[in-house]
Formats: structure tokens, C-alpha cells, sequence
């Protein structure tokens, strides 16, 4: 059989939508690239200097042309931006029941923990037929998490965190790619996404991780650093109480409210002074130097199960 592959086989659920908004911007680039071409061509040779073909009746003005060579291309690129906007959207908000895993991007690997504790490092294991939202940031520079085969990819940033999800199609071994110069061995920060078949991911997530999920691991910083010194769940304390907090809506001393996101929560452990909870003062310590990100996204998780917001211990 005739096979030209130009990209690599579709192995995620938007992938087909991708590559469908691709080919349908060549093929359209194409034609009116041929058509221009062909008759800048052919006008060239026909009327060429010194040539006898007649010029009688040039047109110089064509009101009706005008407006049809702007209208419909303009027509076409609106009728672009609203598919691809849709595609865009469906690929940046993930569904509520997707499963969460961290990626930090450090010079140069990719350090991933799954939420049950499992860690790997330029490795993501992820089952087919399930969504999984990555919630991803750098230790350092400026990264990009790109999975060809799933056709996403997402920058990785310092200081904030960027998401994206997908759902595999097919098991097997894909390609991962840092898709951002940063540095050195930026040509090495390479690795492979693992889909597993269906029923293979709870083994493996149930596998060898001594039972330190990341909420775990994430109590055991929050003791270790003494933040139930202030934390505690009794209102009037130094802090605010954390307990319920994840999701719930905070008022902010500058008379703003914000949801408590992970970002929130993660930009309050490591810059207590950005937002600060109406009625408080900003007594706690910055933890930027003492907390690396793993360690942040582990405190996260533990403090988005705070206060019965799901899966709450005891
Ligand atoms: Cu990390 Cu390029």
C-alpha cells in the first residue's frame, strides 16, 4: 500500500482534529498560492516586453473583484479561527474526572510524579482511554512538554504552573520532546510517554512506592517546616485555616477574591506576600529557597485534601 507518512501515527484523542486544521490550512494555501502563481505566470510571458499580444481592454478598476478577493478570504479565515478556537479550547480545558499528574522540567529532565507517589523521570506512564491532565512547571528555565504523536505541546514555565491534558488512543511507546531551547543539553531532554493497556495502569500505579503518596509526602513537609504552627484549623490563629480551602473562594486584604487554585496555593508557599488573605498580615516566610518544586507540588496535593475536600484521612 502507498504509505508518505508525514507525521507521526495519531495516538490521542485531538489529534485528528489537529492535524485536519493542518492539512485544511496547506490545502487552502496551496490553491490560492497556485492560483496567484499561475497567473503571475502566465501574465508574465503573455505580456512580456516587446511582446504583440494585444493590451485593448486592460481592466485598471474592478469594483465587483475588489470586494469578492475580500470578502472571501475573509470569510474563510473567520470560518478557521471559530474551528480552531473550538479545537483550542477543547484541548487547554480538561474534563473534571481527568486524572492529575506533575511534570517539573529541570535543565535537563523531566521529573513527573503521580499523585499514588509513583516518580519517574523522563518517563510517563498513562493509560489509553482515560484522560490525564498534566500539571506541569520548571525548576529553572523555560521548557516545552510536547508529545508529537498525541500532537500537544505546552510550554513550561518558572514561577507558574501551565496544564494540559489528553487522552491516549493506543498503547505502545511515543516519543517525548523538549520543545524549547534551554541550554546545553536541551537535544537530551528526550523521553518516552508509556500507554498501557487497559486494567495495566492500576498495577502499576498500586506499584513500589512505599506507600508515600504525594499528599503523604506533602504532611510530612507541612510538619517538617512547621506550618501547623500558624495553619491551625482554629480560626484566630496567625494564618488562616487551611481546611476546606482548596476550591473555595478567598477575600483578599485588597478587597479582591480569588479562587484557591493549585497557582494560588502554590504562589502562597512560595510568595506569602502577593495575596493576602483579608485579615492577616504577612508574617510568613517566602519558601522559594527552601522548597524545591516537587516538594511544592507535593504540599499542594496535600493541602487541596484538607478539610474533607475529597478523600480526607481518618
Ligand atoms: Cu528543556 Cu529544551
Amino acid at each position: 500500500m502507498w504509505s508518505f507518512p508525514l507525521l507521526p501515527d495519531r495516538a490521542s484523542t485531538v489529534a485528528g482534529d489537529v492535524d485536519a486544521i493542518y492539512y485544511v490550512l496547506t490545502l487552502i494555501s496551496l490553491v490560492f498560492g497556485g492560483i496567484i502563481v499561475a497567473g503571475l505566470v502566465y501574465s508574465a510571458i503573455r505580456y512580456r516586453k516587446g511582446s504583440k499580444n494585444s493590451r485593448v481592454g486592460a481592466v485598471h478598476e474592478h469594483l465587483g473583484l475588489e470586494i469578492a478577493w475580500s470578502l472571501i478570504p475573509l470569510g474563510i479565515s473567520i470560518g478557521i479561527f471559530v474551528w480552531s478556537s473550538k479545537v483550542f479550547i477543547d484541548m487547554h480545558v480538561a474534563p473534571k474526572n481527568a486524572m492529575e499528574v506533575y511534570v517539573v522540567g529541570k535543565q535537563w529532565m523531566w521529573k513527573i510524579q503521580h499523585p499514588q507517589g509513583n516518580r519517574e523521570i523522563n518517563t510517563l506512564h498513562v493509560p489509553v482511554g482515560k484522560p490525564v491532565k498534566l500539571i506541569m512547571t520548571s525548576q529553572d528555565v523555560i521548557h516545552s512538554f510536547y508529545i508529537p504523536a498525541f500532537r500537544i505541546k505546552q510550554d513550561v514555565l518558572p514561577g507558574r504552573y501551565t496544564t494540559q491534558w489528553f487522552e491516549a488512543t493506543a498503547p505502545g511507546e511515543y516519543h517525548l520532546f523538549c520543545a524549547e531551547y534551554c541550554g546545553t543539553s536541551h537535544s537530551g531532554m528526550i523521553g518516552k510517554v508509556v500507554v498501557m493497556e487497559a486494567g495495566e495502569d492500576e498495577q502499576w500505579l498500586s506499584g513500589a512506592v512505599g506507600g508515600f503518596t504525594m499528599e503523604t509526602t506533602g504532611q510530612l513537609l507541612f510538619q517538617q517546616f512547621g506550618c501547623q504552627t500558624c495553619h491551625k484549623q482554629e480560626s484566630g490563629q496567625r494564618g488562616p485555616s487551611l481546611d476546606g480551602l482548596f476550591g473555595s473562594e478567598v477575600k483578599l486584604t485588597n478587597g479582591k477574591a480569588v479562587v484557591a487554585d493549585q497557582e494560588y496555593v502554590r504562589e502562597s508557599i512560595l510568595n506569602p506576600s502577593a495575596k493576602v488573605v483579608a485579615g492577616y498580615e504577612v508574617l510568613m516566610p517566602a519558601y522559594r529557597t527552601q522548597l524545591n518544586q516537587e516538594q511544592v507540588n507535593q504540599l499542594v496535593e496535600y493541602v487541596k485534601q484538607l478539610g474533607g475536600n475529597k478523600r480526607k484521612e481518618g
